[in-house]
């Protein structure tokens, strides 16, 4: 029998036989094409254009100043890195709430330079959103628990659905997304009974980024899970020390070029 991992191109269908058979499906983001190619060549199965750029690699705070423009010009090179992931491009703050044509427009937009999928936030608030994009053919991943988007809303970084009421909403507006036509969700920063709780009550999967190991999949932001930086949110592991690698390789780069040892004749046109 064939898994995922045996799979030459990951297509949505693969993702609900996933969930179906109980194999764990692994999500990236990326905002690059030599990160993307790393990722696809290492059989991460998703590769998620985040808005989390704007903290990642943009210097921003927050993601609010991310731009569809931003988002376009990395989509193009995600996919241009990508051989056997699928693509999933996030639709950035302010280009999608206001309503549903305004978010066709701004996913057309990521799908012509290679996204293969959109990612929203929010739940029944959008989910006349996801049924004009799914219906148009454009596939949706919607983003429940704490969405970034709504950082100050949501009174900074928290996790979501610690109380009953909240914990209904969030089981509620899974339910939405899903009767909307989102083929996944993420879930985001909850506890691990209310996550276990929605992706066993959901037919599409869950890809969980702080909610235990419950979900169908994970993601993780690759700077906080390639230990690029000093610090990550706590639910984050580090699985590399690629910063230090980097700072390494710098260093090294600059003492040869310090004490003359490069350029050496392999590496000059000596006529
Ligand atoms: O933008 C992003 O990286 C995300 C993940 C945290 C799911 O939305």
């Amino acid at each position: 029998m064939t898994g995922l991992q045996d799979v030459k191109k990951i297509r949505l269908h693969h993702l609900g036989q996933a969930k179906r058979a109980g194999e764990k499906i692994t999500m990236l983001t990326a905002y690059d094409r030599p990160t993307a190619a790393i990722f696809d060549a290492a059989g991460i199965d998703l590769l998620l254009v985040g808005d989390s750029m704007g903290n990642a690699v943009l210097a921003y705070e927050t993601t609010l100043p991310v731009s569809l423009d931003d988002c376009v010009r990395a989509t193009r090179a995600v996919a241009a890195g990508a051989t056997r992931a699928l693509v999933v491009a996030d639709l950035p703050f302010g280009t999608y709430e206001a309503s549903p044509e305004r978010c066709f427009d701004s996913a057309a937009a990521l799908m012509k330079v290679g996204a293969e999928a959109v990612k929203l936030e929010g739940g029944a608030r959008v989910a006349a959103q996801i049924a004009l994009l799914s219906g148009a053919g454009i596939p949706v991943m919607a983003h429940l628990g704490f969405t970034p988007q709504s950082v100050h809303a949501l009174g900074g970084n928290r996790v979501q659905g610690r109380d009953a009421a909240s914990a209904r909403r969030l089981v509620v507006d899974a339910q939405a997304v899903q009767d909307a036509g989102a083929f996944a969700v993420v879930l985001e920063m909850m506890p691990v009974p209310l996550a276990a709780q929605v992706t066993a009550a959901l037919e599409i999967p869950t890809i969980g980024i702080g909610a235990g190991a419950v979900t169908d999949g994970q993601v993780l932001v690759w700077t906080d899970m390639a230990g690029m930086g000093e610090w990550q949110p706590s639910f984050v592991k580090r699985f590399g020390e690629v910063g230090a690698a980097l700072r390494d390789a710098a260093a090294a780069y600059a003492r040869a070029v310090r004490d003359t040892s490069f350029p050496d004749s392999a590496h000059s046109f000596e006529s």
